[in-house]
């Protein structure tokens, strides 16, 4: 990442948005970054910003049953989630190492559950539900 980014508390999912477009520009190749909250606490609202920040057009979702969701922004975006696959066999066997490798940006969701596999230098984006509306988004 290229510079300072703190984060916010955002109070609609409109200005999660708007915080996840103002990390896209910051944001390098080869970036792998951790994305770490509770349900609902706006992961997938924040890429959302993220992917319309790299100009990508087409729909953002969630890779919970997907696993990896590739979007051909520029650069590209692998967003993984590893909730309900964490064997790290499964992961080596998926591609990861080449994710990293791919000249890419990499957002993993639960990525504590896969920390073997994962490089040292990471980005941590902490997402927390402070109530109906607001939610706390920081870099750790
Ligand atoms: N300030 C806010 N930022 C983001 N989302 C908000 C905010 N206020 C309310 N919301 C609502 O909270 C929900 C956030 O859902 P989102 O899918 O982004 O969360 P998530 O962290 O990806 O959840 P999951 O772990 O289930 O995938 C949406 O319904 C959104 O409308
Ligand atoms: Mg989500």
């Amino acid at each position: 990442m290229r510079e300072n980014w703190k984060g916010a508390i955002t109070l609609s999912p409109e200005e999660t948005i708007k915080l996840g477009e103002s990390l896209s520009s910051k944001l390098e190749i080869g970036d792998i970054i951790s994305i770490n909250g509770e349900l609902a606490s706006g992961k997938t609202t924040f890429m959302k910003g993220v992917l319309k920040g790299l100009g990508f057009k087409g729909e953002v979702t969630s890779p919970t049953f997907t696993l990896v969701n590739e979007y051909d922004s520029i650069p590209k975006v692998i967003h993984i989630d590893c909730y309900r696959e964490s064997d790290l066999n499964r992961w080596v066997g998926l591609g990861i190492h080449e994710y990293f490798e791919s000249n890419s940006i990499v957002f993993i969701e639960w990525a504590e559950l896969i920390k073997p596999l994962l490089p040292k230098e990471l980005i941590e984006i902490n997402f927390s539900h402070i109530s109906e509306n607001k939610r706390e988004i920081t870099l750790s």
